[in-house]
């Protein structure tokens, strides 16, 4: 097992009186996948915000590399190869996918007034990054804005792995997607650990965390309230922790409840709430 790469002990955040992170510990190792799991409100984003140089944590300590480390800005995390991919991309979709790709850090030829972008170097390289990932663009003149979303957060983790990310943090990618775009960006979760990367990913959904992750980090009111290596765990468990199991058997119960009452859509609700019990038992796919 390799040493982690990024390493936080006893991390609290604290907004005024609200607590957001208490005594957080966790850790990423360099080509696994780590994924933070938990509710709305659990302290998920407030986590990666620490880790990323966004916040400063009121009390603990952040390791990278075996050194302590204290950022003043994302940038700061960003030199040392700390990459986070947000949710609401910072793309421009009217722009084409090459000028994206390279939004912020343009390639340039020529000296002094004759410095110029170079367009030749960006489209093909943009083209070879995406190819090095399984991306096949048709046109990297294309605008972002016509990719599809899944397609969107590719090439934003393409980009990240081209600009030298060791550790490559994704704030739930695969939230608004369906069950095929979310496919295509576990692949490529997957590839980024392949090349070495340690990788950390946010998500709600323990199926989509299951089958790329290698460990798993539960935070509960932003405490830590599981971590578990995938041979720890199964499936149905993780569910479980993460669904808050409990929680969902009492809305099912209720939901039933209501269906029980008859009139319109009362088929409906039945349903739903057999699915709910389901899932609170761990049988849903
Ligand atoms: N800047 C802030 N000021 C005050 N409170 C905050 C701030 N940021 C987060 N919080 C609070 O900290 C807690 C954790 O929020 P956080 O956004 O980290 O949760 P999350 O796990 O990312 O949730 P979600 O799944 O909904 O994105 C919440 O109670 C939230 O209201
Ligand atoms: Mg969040």
């Amino acid at each position: 097992m390799s040493e982690p790469i990024l390493e936080v002990q006893n991390i609290s955040k604290f907004f005024g009186s609200v607590i957001a992170l208490k005594d957080v510990s966790m850790f990423v190792r360099p080509g696994e996948v780590t994924c933070l799991l938990g509710d709305n409100g659990a302290g998920k984003s407030t986590l990666i915000k620490v880790l990323s140089g966004v916040h400063k944590p009121d009390e603990g300590v952040y390791r990278y590399q075996g050194k302590e480390v204290n950022f003043s800005s994302p940038r700061d995390a960003l030199d040392l190869g700390i990459a986070t991919v947000y949710q609401d991309l910072a793309m421009i979709p009217l722009m084409s996918i090459w000028r994206n790709f390279f939004l912020g850090s343009e390639p340039t030829v020529g000296w002094g007034p004759f410095r110029r972008f170079d367009i030749e170097f960006a489209k093909r390289t943009t083209r070879e990054e995406l190819g090095k990932m399984g991306i096949d663009i048709r046109d990297p003149d294309q605008p972002v804005g016509t990719l599809s979303g899944g397609e969107r957060q590719s090439v934003a983790i393409a980009r990240a792995v081209y600009f030298g990310a060791k550790v490559l943090i994704l704030d739930e990618p695969t939230a608004a997607l369906g069950v095929k775009q979310a496919g295509v960006v576990l692949r490529y979760i997957v590839q980024a650990k392949q090349r070495g990367i340690g990788v950390i990913f946010i998500t709600h959904n323990p199926h989509h965390a299951y089958p790329v992750g290698d460990h798993f980090v539960i935070l509960r009111r932003g405490q830590i309230y599981g971590d578990f290596t995938k041979d720890e765990i199964p499936l149905e468990q993780l569910v479980q922790m993460m669904a808050g199991g409990a929680d969902l058997e009492v809305l099912s119960h209720e939901l039933e409840k209501a269906a029980q009452g008859g009139g319109p859509g009362s088929d409906e609700l039945e349903k739903v709430a057999e699915g709910f019990d389901a899932e609170a038992r761990g049988e849903t796919d």
